[in-house]
């Protein structure tokens, strides 16, 4: 018999799942990429919608969404636990965040991405929008999906 991987993306409801979608931000942007524990958990979470994908129930990738106005929203802190990379976990958190934004009447979502995963949000219909700038230390571009609100 062939043991296949089943990963889920839940959006995070309680305390527990937000504990493990906080420490995967934790490992990746703070310990993996060197992001200021400040810059990372900036006080907004409280706005935004968190959601946490499991492989075979282990919590291994997190992002969340934050409203900017009735039609537009932002997506963030989009990260999969670095040995777990490239089996499609972050493409499915992606398409549930968009899926439940495009339900809850969002038009138009931004993310700022980092330079190096420019194509991974391209594949998902992200345009970069402008040219490339620097956030907590690491290249940035702004990335645009959907009709100008
Ligand atoms: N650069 C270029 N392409 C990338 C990429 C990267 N950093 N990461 C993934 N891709 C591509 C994959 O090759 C794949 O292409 P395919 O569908 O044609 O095979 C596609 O994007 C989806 O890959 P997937 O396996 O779903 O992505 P993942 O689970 O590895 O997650 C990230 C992608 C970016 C979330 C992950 O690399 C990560 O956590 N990086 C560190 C944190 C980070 O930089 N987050 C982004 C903040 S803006």
């Amino acid at each position: 018999m062939t043991a296949v991987e089943a990963f889920f993306i839940d959006e995070v409801s309680g305390a527990a799942e937000m504990e493990a979608a906080l420490a995967i931000r934790h490992a990746v942007f703070c310990i993996e990429q060197g992001v200021a524990k400040q810059e990372e958990f900036d006080g907004r979470d409280g706005d935004c919608r968190h959601y946490l994908a499991r492989l075979d129930g282990r919590p291994v990738g997190v992002a969340r969404t934050r409203p900017l106005g009735a039609a537009e929203a932002k997506i963030e802190r989009v990260a999969v636990l670095r040995d777990l990379r490239g089996r499609g976990i972050g493409r499915a958190l992606m398409e549930r965040t968009i899926d439940d934004l495009a339900r809850s009447g969002t038009a138009r979502i931004l993310v700022h991405a980092q330079c190096h995963a420019e194509s991974f949000y391209a594949s998902l219909g992200f345009a970069a929008d402008g040219d490339a700038f620097e956030e907590a230390g690491i290249p940035h571009v702004r990335m645009v999906r959907g009709a100008r609100v």
